[in-house]
């Protein structure tokens, strides 16, 4: 009996490298190829990712059970990253480490594997950017080219949407701003611990760790100051 597998994969595994081809259904009938290879070194196969914790695991599933069926999530790692980037029309990348500096994720020896034409929108630009080659722009000027890739990072993109991103920011912040209000700031720091979190410097104390480990002053957690 003949049988169709809509989904296959093909490992092809040399001494130092293993390539995998999968072919997938794609839009329109067509098929999809993709073909990736895999250093056989431990650090290799540790960025391909797959043994990430089970937390994560658990998350990404739910979000894949969640976004609809052309929605696909891949752990971030190395690997994913630059295969992901090669094949897209746009990377928008919206990372953030609280109180940190970006990551650098994408570096400019990158670009060149990139689409030319492609867009890199850098959402994080205002803590840093996830691209080495990424400088913040403006409105006026938005844009500007490295290696074929077209660059957007403009560090304040709501700013051209201001009314409804004001009421989506307010919207969320109005409460917190009327509990410093209400109870001043140290008595509302004191009871809230969202609130808490947003404190970085108390009576010349660094009082988030972030802040603290970069800039090599002492940490001091804020309940200890308030
Ligand atoms: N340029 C602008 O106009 C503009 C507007 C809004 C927000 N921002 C910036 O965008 C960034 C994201 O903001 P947010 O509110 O969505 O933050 P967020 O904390 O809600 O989301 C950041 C996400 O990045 C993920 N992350 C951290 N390290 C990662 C890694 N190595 N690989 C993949 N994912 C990783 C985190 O898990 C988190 O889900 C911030 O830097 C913020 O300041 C810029």
């Amino acid at each position: 009996m003949e049988q169709l597998i809509e989904r296959c994969c093909g490992l092809d595994v040399h001494r130092d490298t293993v390539a995998a081809c999968v072919r997938a259904p794609g839009p329109g009938g067509r098929r999809t190829q993709t073909v990736q290879a895999f250093g056989t070194g431990a650090a290799d196969l540790l960025a391909v990712g797959l043994p990430a914790g089970p937390e994560l695991g658990r998350r990404l599933r739910a979000l894949e059970e969640t976004l609809p069926a052309n929605v696909d999530t891949l752990y971030s790692n190395p690997a994913n990253l630059r295969e992901a980037i090669r094949m897209a029309d746009i990377v928008v990348g919206a990372v953030y480490v609280t109180g940190g500096r970006t990551p650098i994720l994408i570096r400019r020896e990158m670009l060149p594997t990139m689409k030319t034409g492609a867009v890199l929108v850098d959402v994080s630009v205002d803590q840093g950017g996830l691209a080495e080659t990424t400088r913040p722009t403006t409105h006026r000027e938005p844009t500007y080219v490295v290696d074929g890739v077209v660059h957007y990072a403009v560090s304040n993109m709501p700013g051209a949407v201001a009314r409804t991103s004001t009421y989506a920011l307010t919207n969320i912040t109005t409460p917190y701003v009327l509990r410093l209000a209400d109870k001043g700031w140290q008595e509302a720091c004191r009871q809230d611990p969202a609130l808490r979190l947003g404190l970085n410097v108390v009576q010349g104390k660094v009082t988030l760790q972030p802040i603290a480990e970069q800039f090599g002053y002492a940490y001091v957690p804020p309940e200890a100051v308030l």
